[in-house]
């Protein structure tokens, strides 16, 4: 497979007419090569001051609108995105010697996009949600196990759970959207989408 792609290479005239086209094809591909939770994405921020930090999020949807990820509004990220929302993502398939890199800014969904991916997660995964304080400090794990027990008690399997305030999804609306497909010799090509007024325009980079 990797071979395979390698030998394909990405040309400017196979490319799809926009960046979203593009990535569902991509997108599509990594899926049916098996690589293991294809969604897992890097999502790197930086604080007012320009320090940056990285951690790994599932991408949830993706369409013309942008890349949606799902995350406490009380953490680092998410208190980074509210100071300064430029943001990238950055999809490591390296299986299949690809890799794709958004950038972009990031906005919250609306509470009723958040509210019905919220209902469609497992009903531990909602519980979790409430018990977390993300990225705060944690006395203990006990302490973290308690305060789920808590919530299973009140909250038991079948019973509604609401949304948490301090909980729901952000959308990333790229700005520029970059392909790499690694190629032999170390001329691997990359097709970057920006954006302009007129459209997005297609660029080749230097590997
Ligand atoms: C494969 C994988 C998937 C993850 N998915 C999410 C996710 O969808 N949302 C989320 O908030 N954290 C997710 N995490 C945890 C984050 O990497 C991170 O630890 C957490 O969001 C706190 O990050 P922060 O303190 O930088 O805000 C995931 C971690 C891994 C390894």
């Amino acid at each position: 497979m990797r071979r395979q792609y390698r030998a394909d290479g990405l040309l400017e005239q196979d490319l799809a007419a926009d960046p979203l086209h593009q990535f569902a094809r991509w997108f599509t591909d990594a899926e049916r090569s098996g690589i293991d939770e294809p969604n897992a994405m890097v999502v790197s921020t930086a604080d007012a001051e320009g320090r940056p930090s990285s951690r790994t999020v599932l991408l949830k949807a993706f369409d013309e609108r942008g890349f949606v990820f799902y995350t406490n509004y009380g953490s680092r990220k998410a208190r980074e995105l509210e100071a300064n929302p430029y943001v990238s993502l950055l999809f490591p398939w390296h299986p299949i010697a690809r890799q794709v890199i958004v950038s972009g800014r990031a906005e919250r969904t609306g509470r009723d996009e958040t509210a019905a991916y919220f209902r469609s997660r497992p009903h531990g995964s909602r519980l979790g949600a409430w018990a977390s304080d993300q990225s705060a400090p944690v006395a203990s794990r006990a302490e973290l196990e308690a305060r789920y027990a808590e919530l299973a008690a009140r909250y038991p399997e079948g019973e509604g759970v609401p949304v948490p305030p301090f909980w729901g999804g952000f959308r990333v609306v790229p700005d520029a959207v970059e392909f790499w497909q690694g190629r032999q010799n170390r001329l691997h090509d990359r097709l970057r989408f920006v954006r302009t007024p007129e459209g997005w325009r297609v660029e080749r980079l230097f590997p």
